[in-house]
C-alpha cells in the first residue's frame, strides 16, 4: 500500500545550504534512492545525487539517512514508520559539491599513499602457489565496494579536519593489513601503518564495522590484527632486544 512520506533533504553547495521539506509518494518495496529519484522527476529536477548500480555494488550512493551513513539504494523505506520525517544529508566527513554529492577525493589520495603489492624480486609468474588459507584470509577485505561509509563515520576524521593528513581511515588501514597478511608481499608495512597511515589514531570503536554494507569485520579482522603485529614489533621485549642486538 502506498502512502505519502515526509522527506527533509539537504540542498546547497560548498558555500551554503539548508534542509528542504518535501512530501512524496512511496510505493511498496521502495528504497530511499527511489524516493530521491521521484523527487527529481516531480519536484526538484536539479537535485544532485550520485548513484549508478542501484544494487549495493558500485558504492556511489553513499549519504546519511537520519544522520546514519547509508547506501541510499539499500535503505528500505519499510524500515521507517509512515509518519516519520526522513532526513537525507550528504556524507559529513567530505566536502559538499552539491546537494547529496560530496567530493571524496580524500580517499583516492589515501589510496595512492599505500605502497602497491610488492612481491620478491625475480619471482616469475607461476613460481608460487597461494595456499587456500592465505586466499581466504584476504577474501573478506576484497568485498569492499569503496563506498567510503566507514571513512565517513570514523570519529578520527568526522568533524576533525586536522586529523585527515595523518590518518588513512579504516578502508585504507584495512588495505595495508591485507597486504601485510599476504605471504608474498615483502614491503615494510608495520612502521608505515603506524607512522604514515595513522593506525595509532584508531581506538577500535568499531563504528566503521557497524556501517559497512558488505559486513566486513574491518576492526576485528584487519585493524586489531594489524595493531597486534605493530605491537609485536615495537613492544615485545624479545623483539626489542633482538632489534638492539642485531639492528634489524
Ligand atoms: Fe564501504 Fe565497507 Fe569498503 Fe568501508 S570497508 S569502503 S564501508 S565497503
Ligand atoms: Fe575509526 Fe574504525 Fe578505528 S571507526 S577509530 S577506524 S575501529
Ligand atoms: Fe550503487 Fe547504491 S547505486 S551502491
Amino acid at each position: 500500500m502506498g502512502y505519502d512520506a515526509k522527506f527533509r533533504v539537504w540542498r546547497g553547495d560548498a558555500d551554503d545550504g539548508d534542509l528542504q521539506d518535501f512530501t512524496v509518494p512511496v510505493n511498496e518495496g521502495e528504497v530511499v534512492l527511489d524516493i530521491i529519484h521521484r523527487l527529481q522527476a516531480t519536484q526538484a529536477p536539479d537535485l544532485a545525487v550520485r548513484w549508478n548500480c542501484k544494487a549495493g555494488k558500485c558504492g556511489s550512493c553513499s549519504a546519511e539517512v537520519n544522520g546514519r551513513p547509508k547506501l541510499l539504494c539499500m535503505t528500505r523505506m519499510s524500515t521507517f514508520t509512515e509518519d516519520e520525517v526522513i532526513t537525507v544529508t550528504p556524507m559529513r566527513t567530505f566536502p559538499v559539491i552539491r546537494d547529496l554529492v560530496t567530493d571524496v577525493s580524500f580517499n583516492y589520495a589515501k589510496a595512492r599513499e599505500v605502497q602497491a603489492f610488492t612481491p620478491p624480486e625475480g619471482l616469475a609468474p607461476g613460481e608460487y602457489r597461494m595456499k587456500q588459507v592465505d586466499v581466504q584470509r584476504s577474501q573478506e577485505f576484497r568485498k569492499c565496494i569503496e563506498c567510503f561509509l566507514c571513512q565517513d563515520t570514523c570519529h578520527v576524521v568526522r568533524d576533525h579536519e586536522e586529523n585527515k593528513q595523518a590518518f588513512a581511515g579504516p578502508r585504507f588501514l584495512m588495505r595495508v593489513a591485507e597486504l601485510d597478511m599476504h605471504p608474498l608481499d615483502v614491503a615494510e608495512r608495520r612502521d608505515s601503518a603506524q607512522y604514515e597511515h595513522g593506525l595509532g589514531l584508531c581506538n577500535i570503536t568499531k563504528c566503521c564495522t557497524e556501517v559497512c554494507p558488505e559486513h566486513i569485520k574491518i576492526t576485528d579482522n584487519a585493524l586489531i590484527p594489524m595493531k597486534e603485529r605493530v605491537a609485536d614489533r615495537h613492544y615485545d621485549p624479545l623483539v626489542w632486544l633482538g632489534n638492539k642486538l642485531f639492528r634489524r
